[in-house]
């Protein structure tokens, strides 16, 4: 397989920590190194590396001394080297992303008092959503006079959803808006009306596995763009993949990215959609956590470039179990993902939408609320952690459900089963990434009230606590 993007020397000894500060000899400590960015998801599976001699002049060190590390590197199933192509990252053969440990799993197992944070999603908020299909059943009778099949959506709905961007500053009228089961129905309908088996879709690293798992369900090819370590985009890294491997899709997530939380400055967004006008990449936004920001919004993406392709859902604001989603995209591109649409499902259902389209206008009151729930639950959290496993690190998230830790040691798919041991039902970082990498990191919502919160967490660290580290090396930190 060819590496789909590059490292250039300089790029990749700014990622390295001091060599000569680290003990044993500069080959080894280099070869170490490099796996571990690699395992912690910093350098993407299939980049090629630097030429010997292009590190060697970066980094002051004799080119013996790279070629011994890269030769390690090798040996130890972390390089693959072909002849022309250079040497690109990979990661022992067995190591494969692990499966989420969510509920459909776990019936009957573990104790009793289970805390479930497998999920960054709410219950929906009491009361609201009895009131709203009392009413959309009331306003049900003119809806049923046709055959009631709407590929794009219920006209009024869709109406409802153009008028917000609109009021977001993106002009947009009602057909140019596609009604879907959620906004992964919208992703999955993008990509499989864009991309054909073996195209490239560029992704953040880590991402929702459910994005991915839908890019892989459709043939594509991932070209996963490491975050920065405190969070937010690597713009550089962003613009060199995408002139690098020219991807079909970019699939991003700057307004409260599902793990980090994290929020994406306007100029970061505006220097990466430049770049991807220039490689003739289609941008796709997942909005699906707009509403849920402790700080002000962003300027739409979309405002910015008129191409980008948004998709949301009442999902994550209001409730999971209405499946009700859309996308945003030119009347052409709407038309033809609408065909494509009903000869999937035919189209969606009537009454939900009636009741979507209810709860619609009081989108901004329901999120205040939300919001006024949330921002003590995040703060319980990262109080929680940092009196109860001060040795992780955690990013105060800006936005979102959920926020993404960095352990002391690359150990979160053991975590995660012994955890569901003790209760507590949580993702491993590795679900978030491909190829396994991501260890390091584990992801946790905000989503329960401060109490369980709290009781996550100390049964976590009791977990922590007695954890096996005996036996962590190069190859035991790939889980297969
Ligand atoms: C970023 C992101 N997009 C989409 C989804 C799925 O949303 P929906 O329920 O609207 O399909 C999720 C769910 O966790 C998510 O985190």
């Amino acid at each position: 397989m060819a590496p789909v993007s590059r490292l250039s020397g300089r790029t990749l000894a700014a990622l390295l920590p001091d060599l000569r500060t680290l003990p044993g000899p500069v080959y080894s400590a280099l070869g170490d190194a490099v796996t571990a960015l690699v395992l912690d998801g910093r350098i993407a599976t299939e980049t090629r590396l630097p030429s010997e001699r292009e590190l060697a002049v970066a980094l002051q060190v004799s080119r013996a001394t790279v070629t011994a590390a890269y030769d390690a590197l090798r040996g130890d199933g972390f390089l693959a080297s072909r002849t022309g192509s250079g040497s690109f990252v990979t990661v022992p053969a067995g190591s494969v992303p692990r499966p989420s440990l969510s509920r459909w799993t776990m019936a009957g197992a573990g104790p009793a008092d289970v805390i479930d944070l497998s999920c960054a999603a709410l219950p929906a908020p009491p009361g609201l959503l009895e009131v709203a299909v009392a009413a959309a059943a009331r306003s049900i009778t003119p809806h049923t006079v046709d055959d009631g099949y709407a590929p794009a959506g219920l006209p009024a709905l869709r109406a409802a959803v153009a008028e917000r961007f609109t009021a977001r500053g993106v002009a947009t009228g009602p057909d140019q808006v596609l009604i879907t089961n959620g906004a992964l129905h919208g992703w999955d309908l993008l990509l499989r009306l864009l991309v054909g088996p073996g195209d490239r879709v560029l992704t953040e690293l880590p991402t929702y596995p459910g994005a991915l798992d839908a890019i892989r369900g459709n043939g594509a090819r991932v070209v996963p763009v490491p975050m920065a370590a405190g969070g937010g985009w690597q713009v550089d890294q962003l613009q060199a993949t995408l002139r690098q491997t020219s991807p079909r899709l970019a699939y991003l997530t700057p307004d409260f990215h599902n793990p980090t939380g994290a929020l994406i400055p306007e100029s970061d967004r505006r220097d990466v959609l430049r770049v991807a006008r220039q490689t003739g990449t289609t941008v796709v936004v997942d909005e699906s956590f707009v509403n849920l920001g402790f700080c002000p919004p962003e300027r739409a993406t979309a405002a910015i470039d008129s191409s980008v392709i948004s998709i949301g859902s009442l999902s994550k604001p209001i409730w999971g179990g209405l499946r009700i989603g859309w996308l945003r995209a030119s009347v052409d591109l709407v038309h033809r993902l609408a065909a494509l649409r009903a000869g999937i499902d035919m189209a969606g259902p009537v009454l939900d939408q009636l009741v979507a389209t209810e709860l619609f206008g009081k989108l901004d009151e329901i999120t205040a609320a939300r919001l006024s729930e949330l921002r003590p639950q995040r703060d319980a959290l990262v109080a929680a952690l940092a009196r109860e496993l001060p040795e992780w690190q955690v990013a105060v998230p800006q936005g979102g459900l959920s926020l993404w830790a960095e352990l002391d040691a690359p150990l979160s798919t053991p975590l995660t089963l012994l955890a569901a041991q003790a209760g507590v039902i949580v993702v491993p970082g590795s679900r978030f990434g491909v190829d396994g990498t991501l260890e390091r990191f584990l992801r946790l919502p905000f989503s329960l009230p401060a109490p369980r919160l709290d009781d996550a967490v100390r049964r976590l660290a009791g977990v922590w606590a007695g954890i096996d580290r005996a036996g962590i090396g190069t190859r035991q930190l790939v889980v297969a």
